[in-house]
């Protein structure tokens, strides 16, 4: 006769067990449809406008940075460094993060001080460390472009060249830079063979002991908020206060956004500061619980991952991978 205890037991894994396997059912959301503002509808000429300027040199004071150039298709959209090279090949203070998916994005920026892609667009075109480059004077070059005139033209009608239409047609063309129907969605959506079984388990890795869904959550994988994950400084600033820059609030010291994670293996290095190199100097890093305890979110951890645990998680993070992404470099006008 086995104790009580046994069948408590027994009766307790198997509820958890029933749990873990409802709680990941009802916490699988896929991707929505993307929307595109009211005052900026789609139209497939705004989109490929939209792409032309995205990988027009010609953006940037010095004529030779696009924003492809730190948005790179072939390196997962963004540019593979730690921090990016900005005007004159100086070293930035920050990441280029990837711009997949930023359609979905609550704000954009890693403190997230611009909210929509068009007043992000404009950002990086006048930064002095960036592109470099006069707004009005850009206007001014872009109506000496024949073949530019009449593209806005066919776009936005009599309106033309202006700053915002620039940004509109950017935006609308990032908005079509999407990743989705990754093995985790097919998985999720029946296809038990879509994961293999270590990303599988790691899949229970992120949603359980990891504890990864406080905050990537939702479709896209982030909460939209602004977290201070403990992170040692990296780079040329001597401190890097996220967060705080926009609210001015204590709190937010080193907080920065939370990221979207689909499509990630692709773009690496990662974090705000390119301080991490690999996924799995990811995982290590939250398994021993961040690096620098000052003002760090309490829902950062030391979570005692085993090996195996740890790879599986890495797995779990690759098949998050959707579908290739393919563009065609444009020729431009
Ligand atoms: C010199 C490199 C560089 C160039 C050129 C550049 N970017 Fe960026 N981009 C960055 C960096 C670095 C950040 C993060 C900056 C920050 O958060 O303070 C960023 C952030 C972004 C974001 C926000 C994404 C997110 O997850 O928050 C978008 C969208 C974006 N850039 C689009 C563009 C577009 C469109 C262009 C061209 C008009 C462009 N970038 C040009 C380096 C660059
Ligand atoms: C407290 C909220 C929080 C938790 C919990 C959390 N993350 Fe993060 N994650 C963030 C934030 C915020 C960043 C960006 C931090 C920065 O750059 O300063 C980030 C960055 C990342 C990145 C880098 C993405 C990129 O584009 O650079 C990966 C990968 C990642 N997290 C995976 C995980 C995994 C796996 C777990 C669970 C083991 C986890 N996160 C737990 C908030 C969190």
């Amino acid at each position: 006769m086995k104790s009580p205890l046994f069948y408590i037991l027994t009766l307790s894994l198997v509820l958890l067990g029933v749990q873990s396997v409802l709680a990941q059912d009802s916490l699988y959301q896929p991707l929505p449809t993307v929307k595109h503002p009211a005052d900026n509808a789609w139209t497939k000429d705004k989109e490929e406008l939209g792409k032309a300027l995205y990988f027009d040199p010609r953006l940037s004071g010095s004529n030779w940075i696009s924003c492809a150039t730190c948005h790179n298709p072939g390196l997962g959209w963004g540019d593979g460094l730690p921090r990016a090279l900005g005007n004159g090949q100086k070293e930035l203070g920050r990441h280029s993060p990837t711009i997949i998916n930023s359609a979905y994005f609550d704000f954009q920026f890693w403190d997230g001080r611009a909210k929509t892609l068009e007043e992000q667009a404009l950002g990086p075109i006048q930064s002095t460390g960036e592109m470099n480059q006069n707004l009005d004077e850009l206007v001014k070059e872009l109506n000496a472009i024949p073949g530019y005139v009449t593209m806005f033209k066919n776009v936005f009608g009599n309106e033309g060249i202006t700053k915002i239409n620039i940004a509109k047609a950017i935006a609308t063309f990032e908005r079509s830079i999407i990743s989705k129907d990754s093995p985790y969605d097919k998985f999720s959506k029946g296809n038990k063979k879509a994961m293999s079984e270590s990303a599988q388990r790691g899949m229970d890795v992120f949603f359980g002991k990891g504890k990864c869904t406080f905050c990537h959550n939702g479709p896209n994988f982030t909460d939209s908020g602004f977290h201070n994950i403990g992170l040692k400084n990296h780079g040329p600033l001597k401190e890097n206060l996220g967060r705080y820059n926009v609210t001015k609030d204590e709190a937010d010291k080193g907080a920065f956004k939370t990221p979207g994670l689909r499509h990630i293996s692709r773009s690496a290095p990662y974090m705000h500061n390119g301080s991490e190199a690999t996924l799995e100097d990811v995982v290590e890093f939250y398994n021993r619980g961040g690096d620098v305890a000052k003002n760090r979110s309490p829902m950062i951890m030391p979570l005692s991952l085993t090996e195996q645990e740890k790879k599986d998680l890495v797995n779990f993070m690759k098949a998050l991978e959707g579908k290739a992404i393919n563009v065609t470099v444009p020729i431009l006008p």
